[in-house]
């Protein structure tokens, strides 16, 4: 089903609503051009989880962030600048996986080889400056 956006915040109360049912173990993979707002999803995520959304910021740099204050522990990783999957490796990413918590990856389908069976996957489209649309699949 592919929502309408209209706003960051109704982005972000998408994402509240998927992490409400979330039990620990959940990939999601975000696709979605530069600015498209795949890390406003990832702020509504925490949101969701009971963490703090003013924490989130684009881990581009650092390939992780993680966030312990919620419900779950959240992982939240971009492929943005990752050479290839070795990369995602080295930074124990099939081991994040089995920690229990959310593991949220930006630009996911760099390292499409490496996401587990499950995963869901949200695609976000600009359709103008403030709307996009939202494609939730899992
Ligand atoms: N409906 C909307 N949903 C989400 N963001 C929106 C919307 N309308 C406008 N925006 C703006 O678009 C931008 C999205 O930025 P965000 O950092 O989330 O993008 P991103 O996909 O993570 O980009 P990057 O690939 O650089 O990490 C923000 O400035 C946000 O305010
Ligand atoms: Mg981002």
């Amino acid at each position: 089903m592919i929502h309408l956006s209209n706003s960051p915040d109704q982005t972000e109360a998408l994402a509240i609503a998927l992490a409400r049912d979330f039990r620990g173990g959940e990939c999601v993979a975000l696709e979605g051009e530069l600015g498209a707002g795949k890390t406003q999803f990832v702020r509504g995520l925490l949101r969701g989880l009971g963490g703090d959304p003013r924490a989130v910021s684009s881990p581009t740099y650092v390939l992780l962030n993680i966030y312990e204050r919620g419900r779950l522990r959240l992982f939240h990783l971009d492929a943005y600048r990752v050479g290839g999957p070795e990369d995602f490796e080295g930074i124990g990413f099939e081991e994040l996986l089995d920690q229990g918590g959310v593991v949220v990856v930006e630009w996911a389908s760099r390292v499409r080889d490496l996401l587990p069976v499950g995963t869901i996957w949200v695609k976000i489209e600009s359709v103008d400056e403030h709307r996009r649309h939202i494609e939730i699949i899992r």
